[in-house]
């Protein structure tokens, strides 16, 4: 039977983290996040995860999810809730207990009327 690196038979994460890694040049009309080091961040939360123990998620980069101004953009499945993440010390923790409690964290939620 075939298993993943985790030793599962078949896919089952609890739940599915993206966060957006898109680049665009300096001169481009909309921000990206990987100006804002998303990528670091991503992997700062993949880290954090692990260390936490929280092995039934699974966090990924993504590519634009069209809410650039916003970002660094970041969605959680399957409660498809947005998050802005503005201050990677602050808002990883946050996110990390919605990923454990499944409660999302109303603070760095993505505000849509910005
Ligand atoms: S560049 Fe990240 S949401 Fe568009």
């Amino acid at each position: 039977m075939v298993k993943d690196p985790k030793g599962r038979e078949k896919p089952e994460y609890k739940r599915h983290v993206f966060i957006c890694t898109h680049e665009r040049e300096p001169s481009a009309t909309r921000p990206c996040c990987s100006a804002k080091d998303s990528l670091e961040v991503m992997k700062a939360m993949k880290m954090a995860a692990k260390k936490e123990g929280l092995l039934d998620v699974r966090i990924q980069k993504s590519g634009c999810l069209d809410f650039c101004e916003n970002g660094i953009s970041c969605v959680v499945y399957p409660e498809g809730i947005w998050y802005s993440i503005k201050n990677q010390e602050k808002d990883i923790p946050k996110i990390l207990g919605h990923l454990r409690t499944g409660i999302p964290n109303e603070s760095c939620k993505m505000k849509f009327e910005d």
